[in-house]
């Protein structure tokens, strides 16, 4: 059996070790083999690791990594979501299903594209597919600060929104949200009152809601918004995307009747696998061009171990790179 080097997660407890690990055989005509080049390190490949993510099968050991640039056989340079939950990307080698990767543009950075495509394409796929926006609408962006967060203001503004608001915690993130879109910006504090009252008076008249939040926040959110609207016949469309502020909300059956809240989510199951793929294209000609893009972190694989215990400076990605 050849083997390769790998991040391995041995237990659901433990960060995954740089240990060699048996290179996968492809089992079908749509698969091939890939040399790594990078993939990122996202939030949803740390519940992957962890077992937590609602794709999990328990089953170990696990190469974990949801996506990531890889070489062809031939050549080409190609953008790639994982095969298999089991054998993920971070790997010296990866398997590739052909109908789920796209070849990259010359010139495009590996890094740049392991790093943004996971974070930009939830709110892409989002505003261009479960809700198509139209130019000059408004949006809240729940959870700004985090990347994903700020790309959906990025990509909020590139696909015509006329007003974006961006709401999170932290002060100097909220601030910087300016410089990619943002128009206004609202603080969720510790003081709950406050903040439904910021809420309301920012954003009770914007058309959709991306949220990467849920939880409490978003719990208090729709009340604020939904009792502040002036028209509540008025769809306001809210699309749930991240659960980084809690797994459930407690939603009283009386914002479903007295507005007209249309909730729904955007995610793998909720999206099939072609409509992601039709949309690479367009969001990779956007991180080319660098009207959307994270920065990226290129760290060694081999430092995995160390690596998963820490965080990314906001505004930035860690990128694994075997
Ligand atoms: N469905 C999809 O397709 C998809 C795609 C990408 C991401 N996601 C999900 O979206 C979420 C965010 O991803 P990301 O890439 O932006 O992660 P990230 O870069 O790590 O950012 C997470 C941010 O969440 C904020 N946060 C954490 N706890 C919070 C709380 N209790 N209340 C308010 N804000 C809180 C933090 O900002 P502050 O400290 O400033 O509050 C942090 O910067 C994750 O749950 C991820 O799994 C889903």
């Amino acid at each position: 059996m050849t083997k390769m080097n790998a991040a391995v997660v041995t237990s659901f407890d433990e960060p995954p070790h740089y240990q060699q690990f048996e290179v996968p055989e492809p089992t079908s005509d749509d698969q091939l083999l890939v040399d790594v080049l990078a993939a990122g390190l996202h939030p949803r490949v740390r519940s992957g690791a962890g077992g937590t993510h609602y794709t999990s099968t328990g089953e170990l050991p696990m190469i974990p990594g949801i996506d990531g640039v890889g070489r062809r056989p031939d050549g080409k340079r190609i953008y790639f979501v994982a095969a298999d939950h089991v054998l993920g990307t971070m790997a010296e080698k990866a398997l590739v299903d052909q109908h789920r990767s796209v070849e990259l543009p010359e010139d495009i950075d590996a890094a740049a594209v392991a790093a943004t495509m996971n974070p930009a394409m939830s709110s892409w796929v989002a505003l261009r597919r479960r809700v198509r926006i139209e130019p000059g609408q408004s949006v809240l962006v729940l959870g700004a600060t985090g990347n994903a967060g700020t790309m959906a203001v990025q990509v909020a503004k590139r696909l015509g929104a006329g007003h974006v608001v961006g709401a999170g915690r932290d002060a100097d993130r909220l601030d910087a949200l300016r410089s990619f879109g943002a128009d206004e910006i609202v603080q969720l504090t510790a003081d709950p009152v406050a903040t439904d009252h910021a809420l309301a008076a920012a954003a009770a008249e914007v058309d959709i809601v991306i949220d990467y939040l849920w939880g409490e926040p978003t719990q208090r959110a729709i009340v604020a918004l939904l009792s502040t609207r002036a028209d509540r016949s008025r769809a306001l469309d809210w699309i749930q995307i991240g659960a980084i502020a809690g797994p459930t909300i407690e939603l009283p059956s009386v914002a479903l009747r007295s507005a007209n809240l249309r909730l729904q989510g955007n995610g793998q199951g909720a999206v099939s696998g072609r409509v992601y793929l039709e949309e690479l294209p367009s969001l990779l000609d956007e991180v080319k061009a660098g009207t959307i893009v994270l920065a990226p972190r290129p760290r060694p694989l081999a430092e995995v171990e160390t690596i998963w215990a820490g965080t990314d400076t906001p505004g930035e990605r860690t990128v694994l790179v075997p």
